[in-house]
C-alpha cells in the first residue's frame, strides 16, 4: 500500500487521518514522548493490524490515548482516587496509568489481561486525531518490533512505509522516550516504565509508589513480567552496544585503546572532539531532557554508520535519567563494563 504523508498543522489532513481511524486503517500519529501507531482502541481487528505492521507479539498490550479525561470512564472498571489525583498533576502528559479494564476494551488491546493503559497526551495534533476521529485510540510505539521508537516522522517511514495507511507528521517530539508507566491495579502503585513524568514527581501526589525491578534489571528466567513489554529486547540499534560506567577519562582512555573496524562511541555532547572513533553524540552530561529527546535518534544514527560495536557513555539514572538508563541498559542488553 501507498503510506500517505499528512502535516500535523493542516485541518484538512487531521481530518483524513481521523476518517482512515475511523474506517479501521492505521496512522502514525505524533505524540508529545515518540511516535505512534494508532487504530480504534475499540475495535479489535483494527488493532490487530497494529501487531502485524509492526511484528510485535501478541501478549504485549497497547496503549489506550484519549482526548479528555472524561473519555476515561467507560474504558476502565473504576476512576479511582489515586487516578483522579494523577491525572490531575500530569495529565495530558507523558504518564500512563493501568487500571481494571472495562468489557468495552477488546482482547486484542489488553493482550489477554484483566488491565487497560490510558494515556491523555498533550501532543495538540494527537489530541486534535482523537477529537476529530471520536474514538480513543490504542498506540504502541511506531516502530518495527525491537526497532529504537521513532521521534520523528522519518523514523515512521524508515520502519513503516507501505505497511500502514498514513503518517501524520508534527516535527520532532519534545520528551523523546515513552511514557512513564504506572499501575494503579496493586497496592501500593507500582512504576513499570519510567519516562518524562519522573518517580519523584509520581510520589509527590501519590506517597510510596514501588518500582518494579524490571525497571533497571534483567528479568529472571521464569519470572512473570509486570509489564509483558519489559521481557522483549528493545530499543536495538543492529550493533552490540556495550555501557562503559566511569569517568570520561577512563571511557576516552578505554575507547580510544579499543578503536577498531566498526567500533563507534555514543558519547556527550562536546565529548566527541577527544574521541578517535566514529561518534554519535546523546545531549549534554548534566542535561537529562536532552539525553532523552536524542537516545534514540542516535540509536538510528548509529546504524546508518553502520557501527558494529558501540561503547555508550552510562547514563546517570535520575529523574528524567532513569528513562534514558533503562532504554540503553536494554539497547545494550544489561552489558555494562565498570571501570575507574
Ligand atoms: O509514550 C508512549 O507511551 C508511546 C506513545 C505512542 O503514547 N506508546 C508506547 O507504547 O510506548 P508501547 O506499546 O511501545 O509501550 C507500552 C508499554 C509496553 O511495555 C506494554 O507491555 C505496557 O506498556 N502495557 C500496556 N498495557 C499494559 C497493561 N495492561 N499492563 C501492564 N503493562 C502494560
Ligand atoms: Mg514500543
Amino acid at each position: 500500500m501507498q503510506t500517505l504523508r499528512l502535516n500535523a498543522n493542516n485541518r484538512e489532513d487531521i481530518l483524513t487521518a481521523a476518517q482512515i481511524l475511523r474506517d479501521g486503517g492505521l496512522v502514525g500519529i505524533p505524540t508529545e514522548t515518540v511516535y505512534g501507531l494508532a487504530a480504534n482502541a475499540l475495535d479489535g481487528k483494527a488493532v490487530a493490524g497494529i501487531f502485524a505492521a509492526k511484528g510485535r507479539p501478541m501478549d504485549n498490550p497497547l496503549i489506550v490515548h484519549i482526548s479528555d479525561f472524561a473519555q476515561i470512564g467507560r474504558l476502565v472498571r473504576k476512576v479511582t482516587p489515586e487516578a483522579e489525583k494523577l491525572a490531575k498533576a500530569y495529565w495530558p502528559g507523558p504518564m500512563t496509568i493501568i487500571l481494571p479494564k472495562s468489557d468495552k476494551i477488546p482482547d486484542e488491546v489488553s493482550a489477554g489481561l484483566d488491565t487497560v493503559a490510558i494515556r491523555f497526551p498533550s501532543h495538540p495534533a494527537a489530541r486534535a486525531l482523537i477529537d476529530a476521529a471520536g474514538i480513543p485510540l490504542a498506540a504502541p510505539s511506531a516502530n518495527l518490533s525491537g526497532h529504537p521508537s521513532p521521534t520523528a516522522a522519518e523514523h515512521v517511514l524508515n520502519d513503516l512505509d507501505g505497511r500502514i495507511e498514513a503518517v501524520v507528521d508534527g516535527g520532532p517530539c519534545g520528551v523523546g522516550v515513552e511514557s512513564t508507566v504506572v499501575t494503579l491495579a496493586c497496592d501500593p502503585p507500582r512504576l513499570l516504565r519510567p519516562g518524562g513524568i519522573t518517580l519523584e514527581q509520581l510520589r509527590s501526589v501519590l506517597g510510596t509508589v514501588e518500582m518494579d525491578s524490571a525497571v533497571l534489571h534483567p528479568l529472571k528466567e521464569g519470572v512473570r513480567a509486570s509489564s509483558p513489554g519489559m521481557k522483549y529486547k528493545h530499543y536495538s540499534p543492529k550493533a552490540n552496544v556495550i555501557i562503559i560506567d566511569g569517568s570520561f577519562d577512563a571511557y576516552r582512555n578505554y575507547v580510544n585503546s579499543h578503536g577498531g573496524d566498526g567500533t563507534a562511541a555514543l558519547c556527550y555532547s562536546g565529548e566527541d572532539a577527544e574521541l578517535t572513533v566514529p561518534t554519535v553524540c546523546y545531549g549534554g552530561e548534566d542535561d537529562y531532557g536532552e539525553q532523552a529527546r536524542e537516545l534514540f535518534d542516535a540509536l538510528r544514527r548509529l546504524d546508518e554508520i553502520h557501527a558494529k560495536t558501540v561503547y555508550a557513555r552510562c547514563p546517570e539514572p535520575k529523574g528524567v535519567g532513569l528513562a534514558v538508563y533503562n532504554r540503553l541498559i536494554r539497547a545494550a542488553g544489561f552489558e555494562v563494563l565498570h571501570l575507574d
